[in-house]
């Protein structure tokens, strides 16, 4: 076994060995769940936090049931109801944190770069649940887990991401994992939701969903990141989904057995028809939501691992 990591803040932190460690015991996890089983004694005795500064529905439900199915205490701090509104920083609510010894802390922040500011202030293991438009490595590692379980591979595969590319952390974790698994990756938007920077990614770039859609396995959609711009980024929702957004037609470029995923939450008739996210023979959208608790389970699991054999060591007058 290779996962050595002592956090998880990121894909681009992650080797591709890790990677597949990764996904390999998140799919046993998936199984498990699906037979009912119980694991409850991989996180007994630990307690996990989660700390989410942004909206969240399915990300945080996630990481809660994947703590309670394997036996952690489990604790949601209401960051809206919290100190942060009396102005306390960042960091002055993770030491006070620390200082109640929790094992697992999971947090999803506004700002880029938070994330892993806050893991340098304390001695538990962290995971990244989004910070700004910086990284979302759990979600980018369901996503694998999706596509590896209906391509039954996760190399040489033809992956679209499109829509709103420049505000998403999805995007930009999917990239880096996608790209470190030898996949080819295209970019489909319009040049406003583009990143800057694009041309240095190791990807190619589409403004026409039929071109960038074509002949390809796996098609990712994203949401408009509204609350993440400033400005006019699209002359109107109705123009958008015009031209952008995934309906039978522009769908029907792709492989006929290329899958539609979304990370939700979806905007129906913006960036997806209705139809097409419920069609059974196409959207797994509903099966990442549930590889997302077996790829949350794995992840917690591993650095649970890791944390118990740097504290044994230490105990041990170990050095590791
Ligand atoms: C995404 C997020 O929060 O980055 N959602 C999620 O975690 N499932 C994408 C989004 O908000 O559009």
């Amino acid at each position: 076994m290779t996962f050595r990591a002592e956090h998880l803040l990121g894909i681009e932190h992650l080797s591709p060995a890790d990677i597949t460690t990764l996904l390999d015991l998140a799919d046993q996890y998936a199984e498990h769940n699906r037979q009912g089983r119980a694991h409850r004694d991989v996180l007994e005795g630990l307690t996990q936090i989660n700390m989410f500064f942004e909206n969240s529905t399915r990300t945080q439900a996630s990481f809660e049931i994947a703590g309670k199915r394997l036996g952690a205490d489990v604790m949601n701090m209401a960051m809206q109801a919290s100190s942060v509104k009396k102005g306390e920083t960042l960091i002055d609510t993770a030491l006070t944190l620390n200082a109640m010894r929790p094992d697992l802390l999971v947090v999803r922040h506004p700002h880029s770069g938070a994330v892993d500011l806050l893991a340098q202030k304390v001695n538990c293991a962290v995971l990244n649940a989004g910070d700004g438009r910086h990284e979302h490595p759990t979600q980018a590692l369901l996503d694998a887990l999706t596509i590896r379980r209906h391509h039954d591979r996760l190399h040489r595969l033809s992956i679209a991401i499109c829509g709103d590319i420049a505000h998403s952390r999805v995007a930009r974790s999917n990239i880096l994992l996608l790209g470190k698994m030898e996949n080819r990756v295209r970019l489909v938007g319009p040049p406003t939701l583009m990143p800057s920077g694009v041309q240095d990614f190791g990807v190619e770039v589409f403004h026409d969903m039929k071109e960038g859609l074509k002949d390809v396995d796996v098609v990712m959609m994203l949401r408009l990141q509204k609350e993440r711009m400033d400005g006019g980024f699209i002359p109107s929702e109705r123009e958008y989904f015009h031209r952008y957004g995934l309906d039978a037609e522009k769908l029907a470029c792709a492989k006929d057995d290329a899958i539609v995923m979304h990370p939700g939450p979806m905007n129906r008739g913006v960036e997806i028809d209705g139809t097409i996210a419920d069609d059974i023979n196409r959207s797994v959208i509903q099966e990442q939501v549930e590889m997302g608790v077996a790829v949350r389970m794995a992840a917690m699991d591993l650095l649970a691992r890791n944390l118990r054999a740097r504290r044994g060591a230490k105990a041990a007058g170990v050095m590791v």
